[in-house]
Formats: structure tokens, sequence, C-alpha cells
């Protein structure tokens, strides 16, 4: 590309292209590798986002060549990629795909990785930088961890940057996820670890801080003053799919719950941040989880259930229990629902309702302002029947934007007030598609840029809002729920005990 000297080299709308790197992905043949990160790393070179002098190592147990797990690279990036497929961007990716075979606790294997990074600064010019990407259960962080240390892998120094890239579940309950942090800590400097949330890398969540912070028509009205409650909903229709084990051992507030809707609700809930930087964004996000409450009464206001048979889609869906790899009589719950407060001036008293589950009717995640009701009507009673609450939705996926409901006069020769919306879809209009999450999220790893990425106290933080939440759970059996349904029906008990009632997005 030409540089032009007229341009700002702070202008974020340039194209940000990395330094000569390495990827070193542990856990290739998974499921995330093979769905997610590798066709990322191919959409990447695909836009021209990967530097020239570029590597992809892949690390596991199988007996292969470099050949093989290119191989597997290439079908997993045809299979799954969002940009069109062009064999000559493969072609000069798959000359720089190496592959290290060995197993976790095999210092030879960890030897030889290191030395394979040393020779690709020469035949490769990576410049001795490296992105480890640790796509394996955390039961393994420990042994991978201690190898890396062991090898000097793990080492920034002035020459060259070293990242470790984590992938949720970060632990279990508050204090694995401390000794995991420390762990890490105590291998990598605190810059250099990037914990992967990946709803952050979704475009619409992006936009909540856009919306928000770059416009002067909402920001106004986005304090308890004049929201009533906010719903927060991440709905998916598919089941546990081939992971029961994981699962079963995790369920549906570990699982989700923990993560990506309590960020959700922290980008939602905070304050302006002094700056767009990592840091002040941050900070900003972990002063709203640190001020979320529980409800006092958890038998009302915090639900789970389970999915039994049913019908989504005109097909018969499984029960849970009835799953491949599920306990017959597992109690791990596949929805959860909960009322939470954030306790500062500007949502003291406004409700939270997150909800989650599994094998609901449709897949969508929003964010949905509910505003209280105008303070005074100057129509007649049944002029206005038809007119609920003001509601902003932020779309989160899919049909991605952003719905204003309000009040509207139905044409006629008489005065009848009904709500009308009024739509933002992205699709409509821009014409380039968004990336994916993991697209955007491993390009900021390879920049070092950590303004997507929560830090360790906010992992933390969320942790000591579902750790009560389990502790209260324990030894109990959630509701069920038949596959195809909105979730419990004490789910919706818990917003009518408030004289409310959830979206049906
Ligand atoms: C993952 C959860 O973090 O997010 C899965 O472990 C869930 O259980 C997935 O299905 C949903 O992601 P997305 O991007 O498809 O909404």
């Amino acid at each position: 590309m030409i540089s032009n000297p007229l341009r700002d080299p702070r202008d974020r709308r340039l194209p940000r292209v990395p330094e000569p790197c390495a990827l070193v992905v542990f856990g290739i043949t998974g499921d995330l590798a093979r769905k997610k990160l590798l066709p990322a790393v191919y959409d990447l070179a695909n836009r021209g986002l990967l530097p020239t002098n570029f590597a992809l190592l892949g690390f596991a147990r199988r007996d292969w060549g470099d050949e093989d797990f290119a191989e597997l690279a290439r079908e997993a990036a045809r299979k799954a990629a969002r940009t069109p497929w062009r064999e000559e961007v493969w072609e000069r990716l798959a000359g720089s795909v190496r592959f290290v075979q060995g197993s976790f606790d095999d210092d030879n294997a960890f030897d030889q990785l290191a030395a394979t990074l040393g020779e690709l600064e020469g035949t490769h010019g990576i410049g001795g930088n490296a992105a480890f990407y640790l796509s394996i259960p955390p039961a393994m962080f420990p042994v991978v961890l201690k190898q890396m240390q062991r090898t000097g892998m793990a080492d920034s120094t002035s020459g060259r940057w070293r990242r470790v890239v984590v992938e949720k579940p970060f632990g279990t309950d508050l204090a694995s996820s401390r000794e995991l942090n420390e762990l890490v800590d105590s291998v990598f400097t605190a810059e250099d670890v990037f914990r992967i949330d990946h709803y952050l890398g979704k475009e619409t969540v992006q936009n909540l801080m856009a919306l928000r912070f770059a416009n002067e028509l909402f920001e106004p009205v986005w304090t308890g003053h004049h929201v009533d409650s906010v719903q927060i909903t991440m709905a998916e229709d598919v089941g546990i799919g081939g992971r029961a084990q994981f699962y079963e051992e995790t369920g549906a507030a570990r699982d989700v719950l923990q993560n990506h809707l309590l960020q959700l609700l922290a980008l939602t809930a905070m304050e302006e941040p002094v700056e767009f930087s990592a840091e002040e964004i941050r900070t900003e996000k972990l002063k709203v989880l640190r001020a979320v409450s529980l409800p006092e009464d958890l038998r009302t206001f915090a639900v789970r259930g389970q999915y039994e048979q049913g019908w989504l889609a005109g097909q018969r869906a499984t029960g849970y229990r009835q799953e491949e790899g599920v306990d017959a009589r597992s109690t791990t719950e596949t929805y959860a629902a909960v009322r939470l407060g954030v306790e500062t001036r500007r949502w003291a008293g406004v409700p939270f309702y997150l909800r989650t589950g599994k094998r609901l009717p449709r897949r969508v995640t929003e964010i949905a302002l509910v505003f209280k009701q105008a303070p005074h009507l100057p129509f007649a009673d049944t002029d206005t029947e038809e007119l609920g609450n003001n509601q902003l939705v932020v779309r989160v996926q899919p049909d991605e934007g952003v719905t204003l409901k309000f009040g509207s006069k139905v044409p006629g020769s008489v005065m009848e007030v009904r709500d009308v919306s009024m739509d933002f879809l992205y699709g409509e209009q821009f014409t380039e598609a968004s990336p994916e999450a993991y697209e955007r999220l491993l390009l900021d790893v390879l920049l070092g840029d950590a303004t997507l990425f929560p830090r360790n106290a906010e992992v933390e933080a969320s942790w000591a809002v579902i750790d009560p939440l389990e502790e209260f759970w324990a030894g109990t059996t959630p509701q069920p729920y038949r596959a195809g349904e909105w979730g419990p029906r004490a789910a919706d008990e818990m917003l009518a005990a408030e004289g409310r009632r959830w979206r049906r997005p």
C-alpha cells in the first residue's frame, strides 16, 4: 500500500496491519479452531490484514507433518470462511504453516516449538513476535503455561512481543478464576494477556458505545429517570451439540451469564469513558460489574430451567437428559434468568432482567431498554389502550440493528395512539458485511489492542455475581420447559411479580 503523508497515523479508519509475527494455536483439532480460528485467519489474509511476514503454527498430539496440518486448516477455512474463497490467498498462507507434534507434558515437543519459532525468524522474518492461542480445556492451562515459562517462550523482551490468548470459561468460580489469573500473570505480563469474550467482538456490541456516546439523542434518557427496566436476552435454538461433557459441568449460568451477558450489561450501564482506550473502557465496565447486586429474594428472582423433549421448527427435539453423554438425572441448567440491580446513581431502582437458554424458539440476542410511561397523557383512556412503553432495542444478532418503538396516531378521523417501530438494519445501511467476532479479535491480539478484552478484575467481579447464585441453586432441580418454548413458567412469573413481561423478540 502506498502511504499517504497527509494522513494522520492515528486515523483509526486506516486498515491496521500487525507487525511480522506468528500465531501458535494449541488445540487445533478442536471445534473452536476448526469452526472459528482457522477460517478467521484465512479471512484476515484475504482482506490483506495479515503481515507479509506471518506464520501459523499448530501444536497437537497427532502424528502429522506440516502438510497434514495445512490440509486441515485449508478444509476448515474453505468450509467456514466468511469471505469468498481465493486459492491464491490460501497458497500464500500455506507456505508459512508449520506443525509441531507432541503432548503438553512433553518437554522435547516444547523445545521443538521454541526452536521452530526461532527458525521462523530466519526463514519467514517473523521478528520473534508470537501470540499463543490456548484453545484447550482450562485443566490443561497450568502444564502448557509452565512449559512456555520453562522454555522462555513467554518472555516479551525489548526486541519482540509474546502474547497469550485465553478462552473462556475463565475458571468455574471466583476462587478458581483467581488461581487461573495468578497463574497466567506469573508467566505473562498483564498487558500480554488477552481474555476472549467473543461477544465483545460482535459489531453490534461495539455499536452500543457508538449509539450511546456519539449521539445526543439517547444518552440523556439512558438513566433510571426515564428507563423503567432493561431486558438482556441471549436465546439459542440449538441444544448442546457435541459438548455434553463440558456442558454437564458448566450449565447456562457459568457458560454465558457469567461472561457474555454480564459484559453486555456492563456496556449498557457504564458511564462514558474518559477516552476510547482499553484502559478507560475497561475501567468503566469494571465499576458497573462491581456495582451489580443480586436480589434478596432469589427464590422469585432467579430461575433456572432445563429443556425437555419438544418441537422446534417442525422437528422433534430431544430433551436435555436424553442427549448423548448427559446423565439421565442431570440437574444442569440449560436456561437461566435473573433480576439484577446496578447500585449507582444512574441506575438505582432499575431492574436488569437477564435471561439465556438453549432450545428456545429462535436464536436472538438483544438488549432492550423499556422506558417509563409518559408522566401524563392528555388523551381519553380509550385512545391509548394500544400504547405500550417506549422501547429502544439493540439487536445483537441476527438482523443486526436498532429498533425504536413508540406511540403514533393511527390514521383516521379519531384520535387513537398505537405502537409503531422505526428500524435501523445494518444490512440496509452499509454495503460492507461485518467481520466475524473472532476475525476482529484475532486481529486485535496481533495488533496488541486490548480494548475488547475483559481485564482479570472484570472476570473476578463477574464471578462474585455468579457464585451466590450457584450456591443458592446447588442441590436443586431446574424447572422444566419444553424445547421450543420461551423457558420455564417461573421466568414469566418472575417478571409478573413486578407487573412486567418479557419481550417476545
Ligand atoms: C459460547 C457458549 O460462548 O457462545 C456456547 O459456550 C454458545 O454455549 C455460544 O452456543 C454462542 O455464540 P454465538 O456467537 O453463536 O451467539
